[in-house]
């Protein structure tokens, strides 16, 4: 596939070529705090692959079953939403809102801020998202299991005073480790975890390969795109359409950029608005081009009568209200991620690889909880710090934060600059600034998203108090 422009940014970044659209929404639920939604984490099988299906899949119901994809959860900027996650595994779980900027006991880390929730047991979620966007949800336990066997959800903030555009596309994309009998193998090889990842063997889009959605011809649709792959780093490219980049990581992009090829990480979301062809039947493409052979990540059909939109009328979204660091007076924190010869995994409620391959300033996490392991910073609440981040491994690593977002203001690298983020696909050898007002108080984790890299150690946390 020819990709017609490059950038030299790293981080969205890259750049874009011309894609375009479709239909196939995963059921899209809205639950406020009125009205709460059952969140059943489940066991089922789904066809995910060609041949019978795949069993021991792991999803998340609304209310009950619900096989496939796990449902998209809608809630609102500014409003209270509430869930309650029911337990129908056969382990302990919880769940994580990737990006939120909510109290740490809704932050779904067990131990840290709330109890292991075993199975047949029950928690209640209870928030109200300050910031609009694209997030995800998926649970802090187990979770190369876990989340390898389906349990990554897309989650959509709305804005009343977002944009209306002509159609929304989310797509949720993920791999799955599975033999040649469609059953799921063994989640990781040790000796790929102590490198870049394990991959998965069949790659989906909302569980589905190649899918094809239909949208208006001539329109312009919002396309949410969540990477909850454990280890895959995406770089999309589209054919076929235009595209503009309005947000990453959940966060409106001051000035949207054309779409050319961007590199998009397990954690990371890119929201872009495209353009559909102009003309019934014509299709625009979505591609990953990262490796070897680009390969279709969904396709988008036109439908109808051109409705003649512009991506020149693509602004700006509303700016969430994420605060700015005074980085006068901002305390240095470093932070270096490195491989490590020390062999400290332990035994743990929420499972353990046995290996230790990753520390964080030469500490690799041992299990569960933080017990024997000091934070990596104690931040006072209200002040502001920049955690100098420093990669020193050829492997790029996506690190996040709980509870906070972060502004990268500075880089030994072509990167963007200023944007506001919960995960940084930091790059082999690169030393970024990234720059937060320690506003919520609480234990927050941060942690690489490679889900090997994060339980062999690459963990670790830090408090606001
Ligand atoms: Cu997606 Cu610890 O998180
Ligand atoms: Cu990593």
């Amino acid at each position: 596939m020819p990709i017609s422009r490059r950038t030299l940014l790293k981080g969205c970044s890259i750049a874009a070529a011309a894609y375009g659209t479709g239909l196939a929404l995963p059921a899209a639920r809205r639950a406020f705090a009125d009205a709460p939604a059952e969140l059943v984490a489940h066991e089922g099988s789904a066809l995910l692959a060609d041949g019978p299906p795949t069993g021991a899949v792991m999803t998340y119901g609304l209310g009950g079953a619900g096989d496939g994809v796990p449902p998209v959860l809608r809630m609102r900027k500014g409003e209270e939403f509430a869930a309650r996650l029911v337990n129908r595994l056969r382990e302990p779980t919880t769940v994580h809102w990737h990006g939120l900027r909510i109290a740490n006991a809704m932050d779904g880390v067990p131990e840290m801020t709330q109890p292991y929730v075993y199975p047949g047991d029950s928690f209640d979620y209870r928030f109200t998202p300050p910031d609009a966007g694209t997030f995800w949800y998926h649970p802090h336990c187990n979770t190369l299991t876990q989340m390898g066997r389906g349990l990554t959800g897309v989650l959509v903030v709305e804005d009343p005073a977002d944009p209306v555009f002509d159609a929304e596309i989310v797509l949720n994309l993920r791999d799955f480790r599975l033999g040649g009998d469609g059953q799921f193998i063994a989640p990781f090889k040790p000796r790929d975890a102590a490198r870049g990842g394990t991959f998965g063997t069949v790659r989906t889009t909302n569980w589905q390969r190649e899918p094809v959605y239909d949208a208006p011809a001539g329109g312009l649709v919002r396309v949410r795109i969540a990477a909850t792959d454990v280890t895959r780093v995406y770089r999309l490219g589209l054919e076929g359409a235009g595209a503009m980049v309005v947000a990453l990581d959940g966060n409106p992009l001051a000035a949207p950029f054309p779409l050319d090829l961007c590199d998009v990480g397990p954690g990371q979301r890119m929201d872009i608005v495209l353009r559909m062809p102009a003309s019934e039947g014509m299709v625009a493409t979505l591609s990953n081009v990262k490796g070897s052979a680009p390969w279709t990540v969904a396709r988008f059909r036109a439908v109808g009568a051109d409705a003649k939109r512009s991506l020149r009328d693509v602004g700006a979204l509303p700016a969430n209200p994420i605060p700015v660091a005074d980085l006068k007076a901002a305390e240095i924190i470093p932070m270096e991620f490195t491989a490590t010869a020390e062999h400290g995994a332990r035994e743990s409620i929420c499972g353990s690889l046995g290996y230790t391959f990753w520390a964080i300033n030469r500490v690799a996490w041992p299990g569960d909880t933080a017990d024997g392991v000091a934070p990596l910073a104690e931040l006072k609440l209200g002040k502001s710090y920049v955690f100098r981040v420093a990669n020193r491994t050829p492997h790029a690593h996506p690190i996040h934060l709980h509870g906070m977002s972060f502004h990268i203001v500075a880089s030994n690298q072509p990167r963007l600059l200023g944007h506001a983020t919960d995960t940084i696909l930091l790059q082999p050898d690169e030393t970024a600034d990234l720059a937060l007002v320690a506003d919520n108080p609480g234990a927050w984790m941060l942690h690489c998203h490679i889900i090997e890299h994060q339980k062999t150690g690459m963990s670790s946390y830090v408090t606001v108090t």
